[in-house]
């Protein structure tokens, strides 16, 4: 007979779930408290060796596909059903703390290894997956992996892509050993029967109201562009103020342009950032002849968020217009939102209630892997609480027991799932 809670007792292993984060934390480009992990960097191949390591160590098969993504299975008794997945990504950005997408892999892990520990015996598969590249640092686009699983991208745009340095994911990816075409790493239909991703919150709704758990039902849809403003250089003394064509301006004009139309959309979560501004020559008696800058907008509606886009483009024309100055504007990406499977975030709820945490149904505003998960499996996420909200940062920080909550919670949601 499958047990599922409140029957099912399993042990999270909160510390040495602990030691694993701390361990892998030290795998990075930058030193400590800082984590650093950009995908294919040295720091990132070392990563990607010590999750192999830990999931052949919490007893699951691994396998990997033509773009990194690793795959960590424990076979069901009927492996012939789709599998419940679980996961997240190791990669971080250059700053950052030590828990973002590794509390969704290593706590995975951990949940797995309890549910064995326990005597549990899955019906379907259970799988970890650690996605390659949920960041944009390397590409300049987040969720390559899972997008790439889903289908989300083609072939030709994902091999069209290039790094700062010029490099292509093929180059790049068939120096860290992928092998294979990335053709083949799309998911065939009905892989995944549920997916279940365990990630820190990243805002500050869970740790202000003290709440252990929170479940995602909506994932906010991100978009991103390159601005590329081709104006006239010249000496800052001699080129007088009426005749300049200073790029840099009107990517100033267009970064306020960003905040006006994010604030004034009617949408509480419309957010934009110009996260990206670089202005050639860069020296202090040149006016600047080119500037490059990128926009990240997001919201949870789609409405507001293409009424924000349209403000900053007509913005953005019309300053170039005015002050004489060439602009292209390209869309990197441009994602729909998601939204969390009633059927499944009913269960995490439920597997909350059951273990006396109390939970909430949230929205994420950051994109996951989930985002795009949501597209070929019935999804949701468990959020845990974070410092402050703190993320991107090396400030980042979730207790140990926080962490083996939401390790518990993602473990008896799989058992559960996998009945
Ligand atoms: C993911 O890291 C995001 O930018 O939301
Ligand atoms: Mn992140
Ligand atoms: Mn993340």
């Amino acid at each position: 007979m499958i047990r599922t809670p409140p029957d099912l007792r399993i042990s999270i292993d909160g510390a040495g779930l602990q030691r694993r984060i701390d361990e892998l934390a030290l795998i990075s480009e930058a030193p400590p408290p800082v984590v650093t992990r950009v995908l294919f960097s040295e720091a990132d191949l070392r990563g990607r060796e010590y999750v192999r390591k830990a999931a052949r160590d919490a007893g699951l098969a691994v396998r990997e596909d033509a773009v990194g993504n690793i795959f960590a299975r424990w076979v069901g008794s009927d492996p012939s059903l789709p599998a419940v997945g679980s996961g997240s990504h190791t990669d971080a950005i250059p700053n950052a703390g030590k828990y973002d997408g590794v509390v969704g892999v290593l706590g995975a892990f951990e949940a797995l290894a309890a549910l064995r520990r326990a005597g549990f015996k899955p019906r379907r598969s259970l799988e970890v997956v650690m996605f390659t590249s949920e960041e944009p640092t390397r590409f300049g686009l987040g969720c390559l992996g899972s997008r790439l699983l889903a289908g989300s991208i083609s072939i030709e745009k994902a091999q069209a892509l290039r790094d700062p340095e010029g490099r292509s994911l093929d180059e790049l990816r068939a120096a860290a050993g992928c092998a294979g075409p990335l053709s083949a790493v799309r998911l065939a239909p009905g892989t995944y029967h549920s997916f279940v991703e365990l990630h820190i919150e990243q805002g500050p709704i869970l740790d202000a109201g003290n709440i252990p758990i929170g479940i995602v039902e909506h994932i906010a849809g991100p978009s991103s562009y390159r601005v590329t403003l081709h104006g006239e250089g010249g000496h800052a003394g001699a080129v007088l103020m009426p005749v300049r064509h200073d790029a840099m301006l009107a990517g100033a004009e267009i970064a306020l342009a960003v905040e006006r139309a994010a604030k004034s959309s009617g949408s509480p979560d419309t957010v934009g950032t110009v996260g990206v501004f670089r202005i050639e020559p860069g020296a202090v008696n040149s006016v600047p002849f080119k500037a490059y800058l990128e926009i990240d907008l997001r919201d949870a509606r789609m409405d507001t968020r293409s009424k924000a886009l349209a403000e900053i483009r007509a913005a953005a024309e019309q300053a170039c217009a005015r002050r004489g100055v060439r602009m292209e504007f390209e869309e990197i990406n441009a994602d729909p939102p998601a939204d969390g499977d009633q059927k499944t975030v009913a269960i995490a709820e439920e597997v909350c209630a059951e273990l006396g945490l109390r939970s909430l149904r949230m929205v994420s505003r950051a994109y996951h892997d989930s985002l795009f998960m949501a597209r070929v499996s019935p999804t949701t996420m468990i959020f845990i609480p974070c410092r402050n909200g703190w993320s991107h940062r090396p400030e980042e920080y979730s207790s140990p027991e926080q962490i083996a909550s939401g390790a518990e919670v993602l473990a008896h949601t799989m058992a559960r799932l996998s009945a």
